[in-house]
């Protein structure tokens, strides 16, 4: 669908529902993929469910290691290392999230500020660690999941949606610094995504009106690829057939 072949991607939140899936529908573009990851062991057991998808130690096709987003420095680190073993990073792709209840009556702070630690410090650090050798070669392609919450919020969503939107309005600030440097910055905004815990959640509901993972991935590839240069600073929703 679209060349790849010379791109490395840094991938985050890969170890999520949807992360094995838009892994390898960038692996299937010919990407190379680096996952910084928390936990080593989820790290390994994603890696190892891909097979010979991730090449092979003396010429790798995936990259895991342990890096948390959350740490600067450790996402700096996390960078050198796949310079060093590539030489490039021309995507950064951002799965990072989670979902988390808050009344907006309740005035939680602490709850809204630990969702905004988990969804905005942690993709504005990975950006930004990813920034300096893309603004060295002059290309690169910023793309985060984030959700339609950031467009109007909704009962007991308070903190979900405020991080969101402030994602998306960090993400547009970014775009507009970056536009004349051949970088893009974009969000990708499903609704629902079909999975085990929506499910579960929504019994009643009709599970095949919601995005599959892999719609989702496909948007996010396209967002990534050459042929998306005129995109920049917008948030595209996926709301699929809810
Ligand atoms: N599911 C939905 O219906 C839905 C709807 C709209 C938007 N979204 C968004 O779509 C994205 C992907 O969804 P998903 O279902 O794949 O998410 P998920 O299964 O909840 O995966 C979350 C990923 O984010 C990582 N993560 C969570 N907290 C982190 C933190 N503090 N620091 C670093 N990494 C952290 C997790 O890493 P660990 O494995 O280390 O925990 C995991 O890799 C998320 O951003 C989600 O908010 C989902």
């Amino acid at each position: 669908m679209f060349d790849l072949s010379k791109r490395a991607v840094v991938l985050t939140g890969a170890t999520g529902n949807i992360g094995p899936t838009v892994l390898r529908a960038y692996l299937a573009q010919g990407a190379h993929v680096a996952i910084p990851v928390r936990d080593e062991a989820k790290g390994t057991a994603l890696r190892e469910s891909l097979g010979d998808l991730a090449g092979t130690p003396e010429d790798p096709r995936v990259i895991v290691r342990a890096a948390d987003p959350g740490d600067r420095g450790a996402m700096e680190a996390f960078v050198e290392q796949v310079l060093r073993a590539w030489g490039r990073v021309d995507i950064v792709a951002n799965l990072i999230g989670g979902y988390a209840a808050s009344d907006a009556g309740t005035g939680d702070v602490a709850a809204y500020r630990a969702y905004w630690d988990q969804k905005v410090a942690t993709i504005v650090n990975a950006t930004t660690a990813c920034l300096r050798p893309m603004r060295a070669r002059g290309y690169g392609r910023v793309v985060s999941v984030a959700s339609t919450a950031a467009l109007k919020g909704e009962r007991g969503a308070a903190g979900y949606a405020m991080a969101n939107a402030a994602l998306l309005r960090w993400t547009e600030s970014l775009a507009d610094e970056l536009k004349r440097e051949g970088i893009t910055a974009n969000c990708v905004l499903p609704r629902i995504i079909d999975n085990a815990e929506n499910r579960a959640a929504m019994p009643k509901a009709d599970p095949s009106r919601w995005a599959t993972a892999a719609e989702i991935a496909a948007v996010v590839v396209f967002v990534s690829s050459d042929e998306a240069s005129g995109l920049t600073g917008v948030a595209i929703p996926v709301m699929a057939r809810t």
